[in-house]
């Protein structure tokens, strides 16, 4: 290993997600694209099944991806308009998805998934880029899945948009851990 376990400590603090106000809509190089997909693809899953998905958007590729969130918006204006101008906020979106295997419960196919997330979000932050899993009900939406190629029993589980920052990289804290785990050694 040629990192200290403090690297890799403050690494894992250091990610961070970014909401769309917070990231630049200037384009970025797809060479950081491809590493934090490299990344993703280093997760864990049960039986090596790889289950993650990922189409990439990016340029006048996001005018229709647009088109399928304000699809998903079915006919409610003040949401269309949201969708149609949020796709322009973000230089990159990565479509995640979940393509099931025939040897594992799904469960273990949709956390593989997280893992591989988590990979890239750290890919990103290590590249001092902003980005975040936006997973809410547009984002999912069977019409976009549909746009995507993503079918039964694939999933669609959102999205991660990637941009530079636009501002300061924000902090974060955590609840103590002492409130989640439980030693027993007797
Ligand atoms: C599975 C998953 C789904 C998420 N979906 C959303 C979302 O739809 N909208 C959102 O604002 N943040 C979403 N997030 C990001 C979280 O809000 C964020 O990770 C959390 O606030 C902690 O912030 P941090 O990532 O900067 O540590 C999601 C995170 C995960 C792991």
């Amino acid at each position: 290993m040629s990192i200290t376990t403090a690297d890799l400590l403050t690494a894992l603090r250091q990610r961070r997600s970014f909401g769309l106000r917070n990231v630049l809509p200037d384009p970025i190089d797809l060479n950081d694209i491809a590493l934090i997909l490299e990344a993703a693809n280093w997760a864990p899953s049960h039986g090596n099944t790889e289950p993650w998905r990922f189409t990439v958007y990016s340029g006048e590729a996001r005018r229709g991806l647009g088109a399928a969130f304000v699809a998903a918006a079915q006919g409610d204006a003040k949401a269309e308009v949201k969708q149609r101008d949020k796709i322009w906020m973000a230089p990159v979106w990565i479509s995640i998805g979940m393509l099931p295997s025939a040897i594992n419960p799904e469960w273990e196919e949709l956390v593989a998934v997280g893992c591989a997330i988590q990979n890239a979000q750290l890919m990103a932050s290590q590249l001092g880029l902003a980005s975040k899993w936006s997973s809410g009900a547009i984002g999912t939406h069977d019409l976009v899945a549909k746009f995507i190629g993503l079918e039964p029993p694939a999933k669609l589980l959102g999205f991660l948009y990637v941009g530079k920052p636009a501002g300061e990289w924000p902090s974060s804290t955590r609840r103590p851990l002492a409130d989640k785990v439980r030693w027993v050694s007797e």
